[in-house]
């Protein structure tokens, strides 16, 4: 079992989804804490930090260039994350099939990864700045996985028809995506926090 160093915050109310929150690049187990806790009030958190160091940064998988993925190495660590997540959810006592992956940028990248390679580990997810990482070799089942994608108009790393072809690639394998597109680049503004909390209490 791969190890992650993460933080676990220990749900505070029950019947709350536990929220699996996977950063951005050169990101840690800290940056989406605060965001988690807006999301879904006392939910539990689990926050791994990605093992791969790109320049001593940490990402969840490696990749070529900007935008370019390893999609082996990306599949691979996907598998090791569901993995972990398993574990944890046995370790800490919560329920493996009220998981929800709030990622970011590559965060968001392994969570729409998971999805497509184990459905069955996540109830839903929220992409934030996220994409398109690969064709899956097989129809995935992702009805009553409600997934939440937000973008930006100007996001210089993802052109808007990158978005789009996940979000198409979402709703081919029968999932419910609500989309949230601004104007701003590759970042996470309060407008889009609200309506990724009004998702999450609609559907969890
Ligand atoms: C990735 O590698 O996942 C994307 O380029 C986004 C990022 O910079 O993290």
């Amino acid at each position: 079992l791969q190890h992650y160093i993460h933080h676990f915050q220990p749900a505070q109310e029950t019947n709350k989804p536990t929220l699996l929150l996977l950063h951005g690049t050169g990101g840690n187990e800290n940056d989406l804490l605060n965001l988690g806790h807006m999301l879904s009030p006392g939910s539990a958190l689990l926050s791994p930090r990605g093992n791969v160091l790109e320049n001593g940064m940490p990402r969840f998988f490696r990749r070529f260039a900007e935008g370019v993925f390893d999609i082996d190495d990306l599949k691979q660590r996907t598998v090791e994350l569901a993995d972990f997540l398993q574990a944890a959810s046995e370790e800490y006592a919560f329920d493996a099939h009220q998981v929800v992956a709030v990622g970011f940028s590559n965060g968001a990248n392994i969570a729409a990864s998971m999805l497509l390679l184990r459905p069955e580990a996540l109830a839903g997810a929220y992409l934030s700045h996220a994409m398109f990482p690969f064709e899956p070799e097989a129809q995935v089942d992702l009805q009553h996985r409600p997934i939440f994608v937000a973008a930006g108009r100007s996001d210089m790393l993802i052109p808007t028809e990158n978005t789009q072809r996940l979000i198409n690639l979402l709703e081919q394998q029968g999932a419910e995506v609500q989309a949230y597109w601004n104007n701003t680049g590759h970042t996470i503004i309060h407008e889009e926090v609200r309506e990724a909390r009004a998702w999450v209490e609609k559907h969890f």
